[in-house]
């Protein structure tokens, strides 16, 4: 089966009309139609531009402009007849405007081709998107700052191996999640550097005989600055690519951060409550509260980083310039944005609802002899070589064990028995909360550090 060229924007050379599969195969307007809005705006820069160095008339310029409102307008309204015959977004608008405004719209795609065009499209679509992630970035963050400052001085137990380690406040914990996130705003802003360049004006691949004003468009789409080689800009995805890899990052960070939030929210650990509104039950087992919202985020994780590895694949054979290959960077890249941005919302609507257990978190450090370490640095203080007091400290480990205590509860003489130099003051520093206290250097657990933490990072938010 196939279907006449006659109505296509390239006809004029074939005489054989298109396989019906191959039309639909080759197609993208089902995806591509979601960077209508940015085709548009690519459109109305590029035709102000044609104006201004005398390729469009005033006349013909506002046409363009005015079918170019109305087209947006129905494509918003769900009011715009999208044609697979028109392959994609660009042939289906221009197609669209030609038909409402007649040969001025013809005039339109001088001076340029789809393949700048489309380029253009996508780093304007993305610079947007980013945008959404920084905010809901910066919503979760805020959240996390709020929680953190008031369980400033929360001890818990710190894990290495997922056993217990040494004793923290929970304010720090929390705080380590917010410098992940701070680190991944980072990067989505630095790789918005790289995406904020513009392509438009490259044409097919070598550029174009008009003389066209690219500062001029640049200028009109917000664009750091035209690009500097027609062949490297249509057809390099390498931005894509970055933001790719910087939405992986924010995902698996958010996954690390979902599996310590379903393993708190267990009945073993029984460290937090995470509210009815982001849990669902079991159609079987009434008794069930699952942490869903965490889990799914967990789940997601995997289509983002398989997107990424997507675009490296589809990047990786292709000679200069512009392949058709190209075409297959979109839907990795909206599922990509949107998954980083609902995940993101998703938390940041959940983190300021994040009930602590505070005493269930306080009797698991006292578990697990979280303050070991405290035993051998105070040894240290009274002269003994750190690995002399490692073994000293091993051997009160090892009676607490057996005899089911923590070393608080070993009495002055049993401390003694492993060491002379061991005396009452020993209880201070076995407590938990002179153990997180004394780590008060920059970067360290301490409740007074973590709130100057809290403070900088504050002001350093506001900053930015
Ligand atoms: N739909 C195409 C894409 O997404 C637009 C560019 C097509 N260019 C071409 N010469 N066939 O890449």
């Amino acid at each position: 089966m196939t279907t006449s060229n006659k109505d296509k924007l390239w006809g004029g050379r074939f005489t054989q009309a298109t396989d019906s599969f191959v039309e639909d195969f080759t197609a993208s307007v089902n995806f591509d139609q979601r960077m209508a809005a940015h085709d548009i705006q690519g459109s109305t820069a590029h035709a102000k531009m044609l104006h201004k160095i005398g390729i469009l008339t005033d006349l013909e310029l506002d046409s363009i402009l005015t079918g170019l409102e109305k087209i947006l307008i129905d494509i918003n309204n769900g009011d715009f007849n999208w044609s697979v015959a028109l392959e994609d977004v660009h042939m289906n608008i221009e197609a669209q405007l030609t038909t409402a405004i007649g040969p001025a719209g013809k005039k339109l795609h001088t001076g340029r081709s789809r393949n700048d065009q489309v380029a253009t499209d996508i780093r304007l679509y993305l610079r947007e998107e980013i945008s959404h992630i920084d905010a809901e970035l910066h919503r979760l963050k805020t959240g996390l700052l709020n929680l953190a400052e008031q369980e400033h001085d929360t001890i818990m137990p710190g894990f290495t191996h997922l056993q217990v380690a040494q004793p923290i406040t929970f304010g720090h914990h929390l705080m380590a999640w917010f410098e992940m996130l701070k680190r991944d705003q980072e990067r989505m802003q630095d790789c918005l550097k790289r995406i904020n360049i513009m392509p438009l004006g490259s044409a097919a691949l070598a550029g174009t005989s008009y003389p066209i004003d690219r500062f001029m468009t640049a200028e009109l789409l917000g664009f750091d600055r035209p690009s500097d080689n027609s062949l490297d800009s249509v057809s390099d995805r390498d931005f894509a690519i970055e933001f790719a890899s910087a939405a992986s990052l924010i995902m698996i960070h958010l996954s690390r951060f979902s599996e310590e939030l379903v393993l708190w929210a267990s009945t073993q650990f029984d460290f937090i409550d995470i509210p009815d509104t982001f849990c669902t039950g079991s159609s079987i087992m009434p008794q069930k509260k699952n942490p869903d919202v965490p889990e799914l985020v967990r789940g997601k994780t995997g289509r983002v980083s398989g997107n990424l590895i997507a675009l490296l694949m589809l990047m990786k054979g292709q000679p200069l310039a512009y392949n058709k290959d190209n075409q297959e960077d979109k839907e990795p890249l909206f599922d990509s944005a949107d998954t980083v941005v609902n995940s993101l919302r998703a938390f940041a609507d959940m983190i300021p609802h994040v009930k602590a257990k505070r005493q269930n978190m306080y009797q698991a450090a006292k578990q697990g002899f979280s303050t070991a370490t405290d035993l051998a640095d105070y040894l240290v203080g009274k002269n003994i070589p750190f690995r002399d007091a490692h073994e000293i400290v091993g051997l009160a480990v090892r009676l607490g064990i057996e005899t089911h205590r923590d070393l608080s509860e070993l009495t002055l003489e049993e401390l003694q028995q492993f060491s002379g130099e061991i005396d009452n003051e020993v209880f201070n520093i076995l407590t938990l909360e002179g153990s997180v206290a004394a780590r008060n250097h920059i970067g360290g657990t301490a409740p007074n550090t973590v709130k100057k933490a809290i403070e900088n990072a504050r002001k350093h938010s506001a900053a930015t």
